[in-house]
């Protein structure tokens, strides 16, 4: 009687962490996924009004990129062991070569940096290179890395 009690509590137990370890993974995803998709938030409009489908304000496209910047060092934790499994577009590349990963949101931060310095300037022909660069950060690391 006592060893099923052992047993039970054992199974009970083992249960319970493998459940937090399934909630860990699930919860990392979609937490990588809810920054991206902020970060979809605020590039959009900014690549509207690069665009001129909306008008250019520069003190909002300014904001945008700053909270881009902010949001640059956001999803890269969100990348945890096991979290190539499930609801997911992340490669398992990443995992394979987390160091080029890794370097892909360095290069994110310095150009997002880049891009809020550039858009100071209140000029669409000094912004426009800055927001290429990050726009080519973006599409890079994704042909690599998400399928
Ligand atoms: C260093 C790599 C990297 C960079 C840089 C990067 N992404 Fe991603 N992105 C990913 C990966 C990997 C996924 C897949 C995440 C997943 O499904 O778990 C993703 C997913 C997304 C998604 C879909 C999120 C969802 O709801 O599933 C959007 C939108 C997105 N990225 C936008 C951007 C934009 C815009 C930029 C540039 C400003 C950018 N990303 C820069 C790697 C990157």
């Amino acid at each position: 009687m006592k060893k099923l009690v052992i047993a039970t509590l054992g199974g009970a137990l083992l249960a319970g962490s493998l459940n937090v370890y399934a909630d860990d993974v699930e919860d990392a995803i979609e937490y990588r996924q809810g920054v991206f998709q902020a970060i979809k938030w605020y590039f959009g409009p900014m690549a509207g009004m690069a665009k001129g489908d909306i008008e250019y304000d520069a003190a909002e496209f300014t904001r945008r990129a700053e909270m881009l910047n902010q949001l640059s060092y956001m999803p890269e934790e969100g990348f945890i062991a096991g979290s190539d499994k499930g609801d997911t577009d992340a490669l398992p590349a990443i995992w394979e070569d987390m160091d080029q990963f890794s370097a892909g949101f360095d290069k994110l931060q310095e150009n997002t940096a880049a891009l809020a310095e550039a858009s100071k300037s209140g000029d669409m022909a000094t912004i426009m290179p800055a927001f290429a660069e990050v726009g080519k950060t973006c599409k890079g690391c994704h042909d690599n890395f998400r399928d």
